[in-house]
C-alpha cells in the first residue's frame, strides 16, 4: 500500500471501521484521518457515531445527510429501470455505494486529502463498488482498504482496537452482517450461511411476519409522473417521505422479504436475506404502468436494457459510459409513464388490481368483445396469410 498523509475514511461507527483509524496511522504512517459517515436513512443516531470517530483518533468527523440525493439520483433511476438483480434483489445496498464514493471524493477535494479509504473486506461486492465509484470520480486519488489487507480475525480486530482505546462491542455482537438504509436491509452470515436454515424472525425489522399482519386487505394507490413516484393515496409526497411511507404501509402487510442465493461479483455464491418493502412495490407498480403506456416494442426492447443496467449497478459500474447511455435511453422512454396504480396488500401479497393513465395507449374499442368493437375483423385473414407464408412454404417443403 502506497503512502498517504491525509485520508478520508468511509465510517459507520462499527468496530471494523473504527480500527481502520489507528491501523492506517500505525501501520501505514497516515498522519491525519477525516471520517465521513453518510446518513442514508439507516435510522441510527449519528451523533454518537460522530464522537466515536474522534475518540478513535480521527481529526475531523463528518456526518453528511445524503438521503435526498440517494432517493432522487439513485433510487428513482433504478425504479425507472425496474432494476431487480437476478429478478429479486432491489439493490438497496448496491445503490448506496456509488453515492458514498461520490461523497468521499467530494470530502477529499474539500479537505485536500490524497487518499480515501473504506472498511470493506476482500470477498464482498461493496469493495468493488467503492473502488470503482471512487476511481470514476477521481482516477488520481489513492484508495486504501485496510480491512482487505490486514488479515485479522474478528477477535484480533477487537483486541487491536482495544490497544487504541476503541471499546469492544458491549452486547455480544450479532452473528449477522447487516447493511441498512432507506431502501432496505441486507442481512447475511451467521446461521444464514446454511442455505437450508430458515431465517429467524428476529432478523427482520421492516417487513412483518405474515402471522402479525392485518386480517383485512388494504388498498394503496401510487401515482407516477414520468416514471417517478410522486403520490401515495392521492397525496403528493417528497422523495424521502414517499419511501418512508411506503416502507411502513407495505412492510406492515408482510410484503418485501427476499431470501436468495445470489451470485457475487467475485464469483462466490452467497445466501442473502433482504427486506425492501417500498422498492419492491414501486418497481412492480412502475412496470405495470409501463405496460399501459409504452408500445410493445419499447417495452420488450427495454427489458434487455434493464438486465444490463441492473448488472452494472450490482457490479460497481454506476459511473460508466454505458450506464450513462442507458440512462438516456431509459429517460426517453419515461416521458409518458405517468398515472396511478392501485394495489391490494394482504398477507404478504401486493397484487395490482387496477391502473389508469391519461397517457394510456390501451384502446378499449379495439380490445372489447362487446358491440362497440372497432377492430376490422376482415383484416385478420389477410394478415395471417402473409404472416404465415414462410411457415406454409417450409411445411410444404418438409411434407
Ligand atoms: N449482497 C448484497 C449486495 O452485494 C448485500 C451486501 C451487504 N453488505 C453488507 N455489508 N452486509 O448488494
Amino acid at each position: 500500500m502506497g503512502r498517504a498523509d491525509k485520508v478520508v475514511l468511509a465510517y459507520s461507527g462499527g468496530v471494523d471501521t473504527s480500527v481502520c483509524i489507528p491501523y492506517m496511522m500505525e501501520e501505514w504512517g497516515v498522519k491525519e484521518i477525516i471520517t465521513l459517515a453518510a446518513d442514508l436513512g439507516q435510522g441510527e443516531e449519528l451523533g454518537p457515531v460522530k464522537q466515536k470517530a474522534l475518540d478513535s483518533g480521527a481529526s475531523v468527523s463528518l456526518v453528511e445527510d445524503g438521503r435526498e440525493e440517494f432517493i432522487t439520483d439513485y433510487a428513482f433511476p433504478a425504479i425507472k429501470a425496474n432494476a431487480l438483480y437476478e429478478n429479486r434483489y432491489p439493490l438497496a445496498t448496491a445503490l448506496a455505494r456509488p453515492l458514498i464514493a461520490k461523497m468521499l471524493v467530494r470530502a477529499a477535494d474539500k479537505y485536500g486529502a490524497d487518499a480515501v479509504a473504506h472498511g470493506c473486506t476482500a470477498k464482498g461486492n461493496d469493495q468493488v463498488r467503492f473502488d470503482l465509484g471512487i476511481l470514476a470520480q477521481n482516477p488520481d486519488i489513492k484508495v486504501m482498504a485496510p480491512a482487505r489487507e490486514w488479515g485479522m480475525s474478528r477477535e484480533e480486530t477487537i483486541a487491536y482496537g482495544e490497544r487504541f482505546g476503541i471499546p469492544s462491542p458491549v452486547k455480544k455482537s450479532s452473528p449477522y452482517s447487516i447493511d441498512k438504509n432507506l431502501l432496505g436491509r441486507s442481512i447475511e452470515a451467521g446461521p444464514l450461511e446454511d442455505p437450508m436454515c430458515e431465517p429467524p424472525e428476529e432478523i427482520f425489522e421492516m417487513v412483518k411476519a405474515i402471522s402479525d399482519t392485518p386480517d383485512e386487505p388494504e388498498y394503496l394507490e401510487i401515482g407516477f409522473e414520468k416514471g417517478i413516484p410522486t403520490t401515495v393515496n392521492g397525496e403528493a409526497l417528497a422523495p424521502i417521505e414517499l419511501i418512508e411511507t411506503l416502507n411502513k404501509i407495505v412492510g406492515g402487510h408482510g410484503v418485501g422479504r427476499v431470501d436468495m442465493i445470489e451470485n457475487r461479483v467475485v464469483g462466490i455464491k452467497s445466501r442473502e436475506i433482504y427486506e425492501s418493502p417500498a422498492m419492491e412495490v414501486l418497481i412492480k407498480a412502475h412496470r405495470d404502468l409501463e405496460s399501459l403506456t409504452l408500445t410493445a416494442d419499447v417495452t420488450q426492447y427495454k427489458r434487455g436494457m434493464e438486465e444490463t443496467y441492473t448488472h452494472m449497478i450490482y457490479r460497481g459500474l454506476w459511473f460508466s459510459p454505458l450506464k450513462q447511455a442507458l440512462d438516456a435511453f431509459i429517460e426517453q422512454t419515461q416521458e409518458r409513464v405517468s398515472g396511478v396504480i392501485r394495489i391490494k396488500l394482504f398477507k404478504g401479497n401486493a397484487t395490482i388490481v387496477g391502473r389508469r393513465s391519461e397517457k394510456s395507449i390501451y384502446t378499449p374499442d379495439l380490445a372489447t368483445y362487446g358491440a362497440d368493437d372497432k377492430f376490422d375483423h376482415k383484416a385478420a385473414e389477410g394478415f395471417i396469410y402473409i404472416w404465415g407464408l414462410p411457415t406454409r412454404v417450409w411445411a410444404q417443403a418438409n411434407k
